[in-house]
């Protein structure tokens, strides 16, 4: 371990199972020194599984649904007492598509679904900007990331509405980074993350049959949930301080294959 975050206060949203992304990577934070708080929906809470991170981490959870804003004040606000100053990193690992949950098309959605998994998996990210923003919440030099998925750029068909719902949170990653940048000198970026066997990925339509494909297309095989947190830790570091407003891919070369031989052979 290299202490890279020592020192640092972070606030970690989407620990559901330790499966999940911001599991591995509340798990590295701490390694790495940092402390923060675990923060997820209240029904998330209640399947008691969280307890078991905070108790490892010594850290505290902060019920906050996230499309709520008087939650998210709530959130905020308490973090900074319990970490005693502003917040240096935080992660939104969150997604939920309900048409997804439901089995609807993408060609027949129920639009207020739609609705709600836009909410959810996009304008939550505006949400929390928006309360770190006008709280002047963020440390100068503090880092802010967002996971997505690369059907924001290409098509995958059974990723339904999500696809549109990473699209809209990467613009907003670039949007609401600027301001960001400009008046507090804090970097906002997206991870494009390979297929991950978690809860939210094993919902997806064929998912096994989807990272099987995904692994043999990528040179370097897809990035695990653990690969994943050591990214994200190398993002809230001292070490990446001038990327922001940057949609990053980090899935093993995929993203810039066409075809590769482990695909073709199985065509030959
Ligand atoms: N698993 C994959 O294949 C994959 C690939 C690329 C990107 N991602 C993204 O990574 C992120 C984390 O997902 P994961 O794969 O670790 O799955 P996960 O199911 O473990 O995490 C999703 C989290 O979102 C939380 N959540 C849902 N609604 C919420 C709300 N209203 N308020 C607060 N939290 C809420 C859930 O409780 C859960 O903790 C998501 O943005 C997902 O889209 C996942």
């Amino acid at each position: 371990m290299y202490n890279l975050l020592k020192g640092k206060k972070g606030i970690i949203f989407g620990a559901l199972n330790e499966n999940s992304i911001a599991w591995k990577t509340a798990q590295r934070a701490y390694e790495e020194g940092a402390e923060f708080v675990l923060t997820n929906a209240p029904a998330s809470i209640r399947m008691g599984e969280l307890d078991v991170l905070a108790k490892n981490t010594n850290s505290q959870i902060i019920p906050a649904d996230a499309t709520s804003i008087e939650d998210l004040e709530n959130l905020i606000e308490k973090s900074m007492e319990i970490l005693g100053g502003k917040i240096d990193f935080v992660l939104h690992s969150i997604g939920m598509s309900v048409n997804v949950r439901k089995k609807k098309a993408y060609t027949d959605p129920n639009y207020d679904f739609t609705q709600k998994g836009w909410d959810v998996s996009a304008v939550s990210f505006h949400k929390v900007l928006n309360v770190l923003y006008h709280k002047k919440a963020m440390n100068e030099w503090g880092s802010i990331v967002a996971l997505t998925y690369m059907a924001a750029q290409r098509v995958f068909p059974d990723y339904n509405d999500m696809a549109d719902n990473k699209a809209y949170l990467e613009s907003i990653a670039r949007s609401f980074g600027y301001y960001f940048g400009r008046d507090f000198k804090v970097r906002v970026n997206t991870i494009s993350q390979s297929p991950t066997p978690t809860t939210a990925g094993n919902g997806v339509k064929g998912f096994d049959g989807f990272i099987n494909f995904s692994e043999k297309m990528s040179p370097l095989g897809n990035a695990s949930a653990a690969d994943c947190a050591d990214y994200t830790i190398s993002l809230f570091s001292d070490l990446t301080k001038k990327v922001t407003l940057q949609n990053l891919f980090h899935d093993g070369g995929f993203s810039n294959m066409g075809v590769s031989d482990a695909v073709m052979d199985k065509f030959e």
